[in-house]
């Protein structure tokens, strides 16, 4: 069918979040176990032409945003021809973004590549800027590594630079105010995350998480916040701090949910669609993709029609609060954040 991709509450969806990996180069406690996941296997794995494929249907039905995600999106390896196929895609509405969500590490050495191939936009990782609690957290010594990578993307000029800090009980609670400072330094933005239910060790609880409320009187103990109207579908409300030009951010996805302006659909390493970052139905689109066709057409028209039908089936919002609430079986490694 045709016309943009529209729910049953009238949300039109233009992100697509493409995880291109399930694997990492580090292993955030909250993220993964020690020893990993069980890796999807090889062969689950898209192929690059695969992705163009399904991207291609997308942006047509109105993408306009590609985001990739992972795992570590630079541990794909063929991560730069994905950015030159998807970058040169056009929506109805014009030529597509493509930005991309990383811990940083390696990016130095990347992100020339990157953009020249189309790269728009670079949201990065980063919890704490202390060496021994980055490594308790991450169970890699790799502080430096993640720094040097803001530092070159800060470099870079590609703008709007964000950084992601997950607030953190007994973590990293008593270092939000270093972190924009930080974040000022290198002319980007900060966004402070509400921990979500999706954590590996399933330990999460509502009374322990930092709220946006706590963040807040923890930033405006150090700088007047004047709220910057119109999120529009952006999950972050963002301030500005004293007189400006920095500003800063928190994605309240559990106190604040935004899931009535969502406009997101994913997109996992193996070929599944979800419609939610908590949907426990996924739409599999590898059958599709692996059957040999007469009419190319016809496989395209499948793929649509697959999309849509994700796309109808989402649900009005996160069900955190429901007492029957399932955290999905998938881990955030494998589902992209
Ligand atoms: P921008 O376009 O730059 O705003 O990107 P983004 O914030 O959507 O992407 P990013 O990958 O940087 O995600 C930042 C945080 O927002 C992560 O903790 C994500 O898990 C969370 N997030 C992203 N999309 C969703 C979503 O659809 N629902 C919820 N609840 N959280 C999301
Ligand atoms: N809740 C909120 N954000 C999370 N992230 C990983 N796990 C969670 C969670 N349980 C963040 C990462 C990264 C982004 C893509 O998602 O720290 O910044
Ligand atoms: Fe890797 Fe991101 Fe998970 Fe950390 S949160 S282990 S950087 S996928």
């Amino acid at each position: 069918s045709d016309g943009p991709l529209v729910d049953t509450f009238g949300r039109v969806h233009r992100d697509l979040r493409v995880s291109l990996t399930d694997r990492c180069s580090l292993r955030c406690t909250y993220c993964m176990p020690e020893q990993g996941n069980e890796w999807l296997a090889k062969t689950s794995i898209l192929t690059l032409d695969e992705i163009e494929r399904i991207a291609r249907i997308a942006a047509a039905a109105g993408i306009t945003t590609f985001r990739l995600t992972g795992g570590e999106p630079l541990l794909r390896t063929d991560l730069v021809e994905v950015v030159r196929r998807l970058a040169r895609l056009e929506s109805p509405d014009g030529p597509v973004q493509i930005a991309m969500t990383t811990n940083g590490i390696t990016l130095r050495e990347k992100l020339p590549a990157l953009v020249a191939a189309g790269l728009t936009r670079l949201n990065i990782s980063l919890d704490t800027l202390r060496p021994e609690r980055f490594r308790d957290l991450t169970r890699r010594d790799r502080l430096a590594d993640v720094l040097d990578g803001i530092a070159a993307a800060s470099e870079s000029g590609l703008s709007p630079l964000k950084l992601n800090t997950v607030a953190m009980r007994d973590v990293n609670e008593d270092e939000l105010v270093d972190l924009v400072e930080f974040a000022v330094a290198h002319n980007a933005q900060l966004r402070f995350i509400e921990q979500m239910p999706l954590d590996a060790g399933h330990t999460w609880s509502r009374e322990r998480m930092v709220t946006r409320e706590e963040i807040l009187d923890r930033l405006a103990a150090r700088w007047r916040l004047t709220p910057v109207p119109g999120r529009g579908g952006a999950p972050a409300e963002t301030w500005v701090l004293d007189d400006g030009p920095h500003r800063v951010g928190v994605i309240a996805s559990v106190t604040a949910p935004f899931c009535g302006a969502c406009d997101r659909l994913r997109l996992t390493a193996d070929g599944q669609l979800r419609n939610c970052l908590f949907s426990t139905t996924e739409f599999d689109l590898l059958p599709i993709l692996r059957t040999s066709y007469d009419d190319p057409g016809e496989m395209d028209r499948e793929l649509d029609a697959m999309m849509r039908g994700c796309i109808l089936r989402k649900l009005p919002g996160h069900a955190i609060d429901d007492p029957s609430f399932l955290q999905p079986r998938r881990g955030m490694n494998a589902i992209g954040g």
